[in-house]
């Protein structure tokens, strides 16, 4: 189940909307999909930098260069790709990291193609080593080996490519091997959105779905949206449901905070994870320093995912800190999650004694 449904499934009238499915929301998502570098708000120096290299490349007549995009989920890396694919006037083919099981797969993709075309390969940390190593060659030379036949027979046929291009897209970076990096010549790390860049993505979409909402009700949703413009549309999406059960078509603010609340969205757009880790290095380890083992054994997660997926936003907001000796989780954190900050508790003790 998605993790914004959970949270309504006791409310009745909004039922409805918590039957649909993930396909249907990435739909929905799809056709809010940024298809100008008009509508694709912030990330000035990466769009800058792409503007370059897809000049570039036209102008020699080649294929954009490979291009690597990380980052948090939900901040742009898809919609990006299509972007470039539209700046460089190719066809653009997609596919997945675990999508691809075998090097014959990936054959199967690369000698589909056309020259200059664009092949997306989302959550590329996870292609297996055949298949990464296939990869090689044909983003080095626009080359495929094969291996023909089998034991002391065998050999190897190198088979011509287009000149093609590889965006990657991943949330994991540390998971990405130096060698298949190396391979990309344009690499860019997407960040948080600002309130206000949020606001300006939240408003083209209220308009595209024809939800009538004033600029406070748009500023409190951008605040709300972790940095992300993924959850900032979701948040949209939610509001303008309980809007038609609930509203005369507008959204009101009590109709806003309706709908945060039922969703349990913390007014700084915290999530359940977010939440998780800091209680977690507050009650279990009096707000830390805590090793990131350690921290990742409590909270049954992975160390790749709280330091490439959750700790970023984090640490922006500044609630959690990387020291030497582990993480520290700051007085705002306290502050913001309701708990006396260490300082005050120490001084409670000592008053008690
Ligand atoms: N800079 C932006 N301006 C306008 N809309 C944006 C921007 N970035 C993302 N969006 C919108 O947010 C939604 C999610 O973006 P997208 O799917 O590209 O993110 P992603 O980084 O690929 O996420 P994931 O890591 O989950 O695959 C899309 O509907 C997209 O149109
Ligand atoms: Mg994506």
């Amino acid at each position: 189940m998605n993790k914004d449904t959970k949270h309504i499934i006791n409310e009745p009238q909004v039922l409805e909307t918590a039957v649909e499915t993930v396909e249907e929301e990435e739909k929905l998502f799809n056709s809010l999909r940024a298809s100008d570098w008009d509508e694709f708000i912030g990330q000035e120096k990466i769009k800058e930098s792409l503007h370059i290299a897809i000049t570039a490349a036209k102008k020699r007549g080649e294929a954009m260069e490979h291009t690597l995009l990380y980052g948090p989920p939900g901040l742009g890396k898809t919609t990006l790709a299509h972007l470039i694919a539209k700046g460089m006037g190719s066809n653009i083919r997609v596919t997945s990291g675990p999508a691809i099981e075998r090097a014959g797969d990936l054959a199967a993709i690369l000698t589909s193609l056309e020259p200059h075309d664009i092949l997306f390969i989302d959550e590329i940390h996870r292609l297996s080593k055949v298949v990464e190593e296939t990869l090689y060659p044909a983003m080095e030379d626009f080359a495929l080996d094969m291996v023909i036949g089998k034991g002391p027979s065998a050999r190897t046929l190198r088979l011509e490519l287009p000149q093609i291009t590889i965006i990657g897209a991943t949330t994991r970076i540390g998971m990405v091997s130096s060698p298949l990096r190396d391979r990309f010549g344009v690499i860019h790390r997407l960040s948080f959105y600002t309130p206000e860049e949020l606001s300006q993505i939240i408003k083209r979409a209220a308009k595209k779905l024809k939800v009538p909402i004033d600029q406070e009700e748009v500023t409190q949703l951008s605040k709300r949206a972790r940095g992300t413009p993924r959850i900032a549309l979701k948040l949209l999406k939610r509001v303008r449901d309980v809007t038609e059960v609930h509203g005369q078509g507008k959204v009101t603010k009590e109709l806003l905070s309706q709908t945060l609340d039922l969703l349990e969205v913390d007014p700084l757009g915290l999530d359940d994870s977010d939440r998780r880790l800091l209680l977690t290095i507050i009650d279990k380890f009096n707000g830390g320093p805590v090793g990131i083992e350690t921290l990742a054994a409590t909270i049954s997660e992975d160390i790749g995912t709280i330091e490439e997926v959750i700790e970023p936003y984090l640490m922006q907001v500044g609630f959690l800190k990387r020291t030497s000796r582990g993480r520290v989780v700051t007085e705002s954190a306290y502050l913001h999650l309701g708990k006396p900050a260490p300082s005050l508790t120490e001084q409670k003790s000592l008053f008690e004694k």
